[in-house]
């Protein structure tokens, strides 16, 4: 029995909701998803915590223009580590601890370095707690499922078959390990649907976005773009 397991349960007892946002591919949009639902959640009202959990490239530092070397931008130490606040969200990241460098990590390690992070980390109350996961089923989602008891999966995809068949395969994980699934967000939807492949899990869809990268590190223009907009109407079903 490994004693940090308890200590990462009292840092989350006043977290309501933990929700991953996850999928089987890289690049389907899981960290767009993650840094948007974070600001709009936040300009809604509530209180949130973002977590980019991605091992392979943490990247909502960039899509959110946070510029993580700078003080004011850096987490505290004091009894454990106070995330920044930015834009009124609590922000966490693998970047603070791995920079630039790439950082190739074995299983062990990952689960290590997961572990630490949710020991030391101080989110204190939250009304909910976005991790953005790396791609796939990998150690990250494991051991994010053994160590976030109360976790709840949003699934990102696009329409592609070379998505969606890895989308299932991760859906049917979850369904074994008895986790909940929120539903399925179809991401860069460019003409057919594809809500019928997953019926009641199915979300919502939001349509490739030309004015996007036009807008990227810059939360207010972020907040204007149609990607945005198509995604608070899902939210609006989740919240
Ligand atoms: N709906 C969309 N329209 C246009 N570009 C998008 C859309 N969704 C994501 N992208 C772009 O695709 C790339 C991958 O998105 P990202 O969120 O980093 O994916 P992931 O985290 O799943 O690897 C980024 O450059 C992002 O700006
Ligand atoms: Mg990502």
């Amino acid at each position: 029995m490994d004693p940090r397991t308890s200590v990462i349960e009292e840092r989350l007892k006043n977290v309501k909701r933990i929700i991953a946002v996850s999928g089987g591919k890289g690049g389907v949009g899981k960290s767009l998803t993650s840094s948007l639902m974070a600001l709009s959640l936040s300009g809604m009202g509530y209180k949130v915590g973002l977590l980019d959990l991605d091992f392979s490239g943490p990247s909502d530092h960039l899509i959110l223009g946070i510029k993580y070397t700078q003080p004011q931008f850096q987490p505290k130490e004091d009894r454990g580590i106070t995330p920044p606040e930015v834009y009124g969200i609590k922000f966490l990241s693998l970047i603070y601890y791995a920079g630039e460098n790439p950082s190739p990590l074995r299983g062990a390690d990952i689960s290590n370095i997961i572990k630490e992070i949710l020991c030391i980390t101080r989110w204190e109350s939250l009304d909910v707690l976005i991790i953005d996961m790396p791609p796939g089923m990998g150690e990250a989602v494991l051991d994010s499922i053994r160590l976030f008891k109360r976790i709840e999966f949003l699934v990102v995809t696009t329409p592609s078959r070379v998505s969606l068949g890895t989308v299932k395969k991760f859906i049917k994980l979850l369904e074994d390990f008895k986790i909940p699934l929120i539903g399925v967000i179809e991401n860069m939807k460019i003409s057919d649907s594809t809500k019928d492949e997953f019926e009641k899990d199915f979300l919502g869809s939001i349509k490739f976005d030309m004015d996007l990268e036009k807008a990227i590190g810059d939360p207010e223009k972020l907040m204007s773009t149609k990607f945005s907009m198509e995604l608070r109407k899902i939210l609006e079903k989740i919240f």
